[in-house]
């Protein structure tokens, strides 16, 4: 008997403190989340982290530690967007360290680790734009058929303004490229525009 009476003073005290922990934690200290928690960029580009936590009206400040990069600097607020570029021509990162503060209570820092990748110094047909145009405008323009060319410098060259005009129409859309195909991603379009400030060159 005594032992049961000890066993289930044990227990309700074990139910108890549980709960009072419990309690405390959440009510004081913000558990914060990075959404995402990595991220990789290209060099010039923004970064896009948004902050969240498990107590609603949490304030986030941060320091970072960049590495082979500027542009990223202390801040506050509930997302990082900051445009990171390399210091030389190869990747760096920058690890922002994330501290959510709550009713006057800091809780645990999150850390995330952005790397940033260089970009591409100058876009050429060669290195560039033919593995692109090949991969996703095959069959259909590649040697045999009646369509235009991209597997061809001069023609794809020639035809550049058509070429932008037709991927960037909606998805399914009258004269969409390529057909039966998935848009290009915006990095791709991307290319293309550089390519042509790059001034079109082949190699
Ligand atoms: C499944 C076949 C197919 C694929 C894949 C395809 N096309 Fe086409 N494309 C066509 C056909 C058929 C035409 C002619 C009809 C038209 O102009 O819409 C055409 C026409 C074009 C034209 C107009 C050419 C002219 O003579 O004025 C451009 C520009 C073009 N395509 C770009 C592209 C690009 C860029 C890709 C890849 C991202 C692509 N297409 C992928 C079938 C395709």
């Amino acid at each position: 008997m005594k032992t049961r009476l000890l066993a289930l003073f044990i227990f309700s005290s074990f139910l108890f403190l549980s709960s009072c922990t419990k309690d405390d934690e959440t009510a004081v200290s913000p558990v914060a989340t990075a959404t995402p928690a990595t991220q990789t960029i290209t060099s010039g580009t923004a970064t896009s982290i948004a902050l969240t936590s498990t107590i609603s009206g949490t304030t986030y400040s941060w320091t970072v530690v960049q590495s082979g990069v500027s542009g990223a600097t202390p801040g506050s607020g509930t997302s990082i967007a900051q445009t990171l570029t390399v210091t030389n021509t190869v990747a760096g990162t920058a690890t922002y360290l994330i501290t959510p503060m709550a009713n006057g209570k800091s809780g645990s820092s999150v850390s995330v680790t952005i790397t940033v990748n260089p970009g591409i110094a100058i876009v050429t047909y060669t290195s560039n734009i033919k593995p692109l145009l090949v991969n996703s405008c095959t069959p259909c323009h590649v040697a045999g058929g009646s369509n235009p060319k991209w597997d061809n410098y001069a023609t794809a060259k020639s035809n550049i303004n058509g070429i932008l005009d037709r991927v960037q129409r909606e998805s399914g859309a009258a004269g969409f490229m390529p057909v039966g195909g998935p848009k290009l991603s915006a990095a791709n379009i991307a290319l293309l525009k550089k390519w042509v400030t790059d001034g079109l060159l082949e190699n």
